[in-house]
C-alpha cells in the first residue's frame, strides 16, 4: 500500500530506507532565535530523537544512526558539555523502559571510553536492557569521530599483520568494514543533515560511500515526523545506481 507523505507524494513501502543516518544539526541556533540558553536546544533536540525514533519504526526503517556527539565537540565550553552528558543520561534514565517496550534495540558506536562513567554505565545497562529486541536498532553514535574510527580499525589491522596472523593481502573492503566499529550493521541509504548545512562533519565518512544525501532546513529540535517522511518521500524519488548506469 502506498504511504501518503507531505506534499502528497506517494511513496510505496519498497521505497523505506533501510538505514537512516542523521547529522542533528541547529540546536544551539534554536535556542538563540527563541533567546534561550543552548542547553534549552539539545533539550529540545532529544524530543526530536523521540519522534523521529518512533517515526522510523512505524515506517519501516531497520536501522537508525544519530549524531549525538561527535570528538570534535569535546572542545565546546565545559558547561555545555556537562548539560548535554547530563541530558543523554536521563534520556537514557527515562527513555530505557520505553525502547524496551517499543522493541529498540540500542547501540553506541565511537570512542565510549571518553563518555563519563555515569553516563557509560547507563548506556551500557540501557544496551544490555533492549539487547533482545528486533524491530528497529538504534545506533547512538557517542564521542565519534570517521578518522579516529579508521585509525583505530588500521591499528588493529596492523597489530594483527604485525603478529603474523593476517596477511597484508587479505585487507579488502569487507575486512575493513570488519574492524570498523559499524560491523554488522549495513551502510546507511539515506543520510539526512538538518539546518541548512552542507557537510559531512567526520560522520561515518566509510559507511555513506553510497548513501543519499538530503539536506533539511529545519533546525534539529524542529524537525519532526513530516519530515522525515518528507526526507524519504525525496529519498524514494532518488534513482541510486551504486556506479553503474
Ligand atoms: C548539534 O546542534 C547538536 C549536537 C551537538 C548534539 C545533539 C544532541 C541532541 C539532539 C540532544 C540529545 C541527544 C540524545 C540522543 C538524547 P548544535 O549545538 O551544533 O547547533 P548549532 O550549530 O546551531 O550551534
Amino acid at each position: 500500500m502506498p504511504l501518503h507523505l507531505k506534499a502528497n507524494i506517494p511513496v510505496s513501502d519498497t521505497h523505506i530506507p533501510q538505514h537512516v543516518a542523521i547529522i542533528m544539526d541547529g540546536n544551539g541556533r534554536w535556542a538563540r532565535e527563541k533567546g534561550l540558553p543552548r542547553r534549552e536546544g539539545h533539550r529540545a533536540g532529544a524530543e526530536s530523537v523521540r519522534e523521529v525514533v518512533e517515526a522510523c519504526k512505524k515506517l519501516g526503517v531497520r536501522f537508525l544512526t544519530l549524531y549525538a556527539f561527535s570528538s570534535e565537540n569535546w572542545k565546546r565550553p565545559k558547561a555545555e558539555i556537562r548539560a548535554l552528558m547530563a541530558l543523554l543520561k536521563e534520556f537514557l534514565r527515562v527513555k530505557t523502559p520505553e525502547m524496551k517496550s517499543q522493541g529498540v534495540r540500542l547501540h553506541a558506536i565511537g570512542r565510549l571510553e571518553d563518555l563519563p562513567s555515569d553516563c557509560q554505565r547507563e548506556l551500557y545497562s540501557a544496551i544490555d536492557q533492549t539487547s533482545s529486541n528486533s524491530d528497529i536498532d538504534l545506533v547512538l553514535a557517542l564521542s565519534y569521530g570517521s578518522r579516529e574510527e579508521i585509525v583505530d580499525a588500521a591499528r588493529q589491522l596492523a597489530s594483527e599483520a604485525a603478529n603474523g596472523i593476517l596477511n597484508p593481502e587479505d585487507i579488502d573492503n569487507d575486512l575493513m568494514g570488519q574492524k570498523l566499529y559499524t560491523k554488522n550493521i549495513p551502510d546507511p541509504d539515506l543520510l539526512i543533515r538538518t539546518s541548512g548545512e552542507r557537510r559531512l562533519s567526520n560522520f561515518l565518512l566509510w559507511q555513506i560511500s553510497y548513501a543519499e544525501i538530503v539536506i533539511s532546513e529545519k533546525f534539529w529540535p524542529d524537525f519532526r515526523e513530516p519530515d522525515l517522511k518528507a526526507a524519504i518521500a525525496e529519498y524514494g524519488e532518488r534513482n541510486r545506481r551504486f556506479g553503474s548506469i
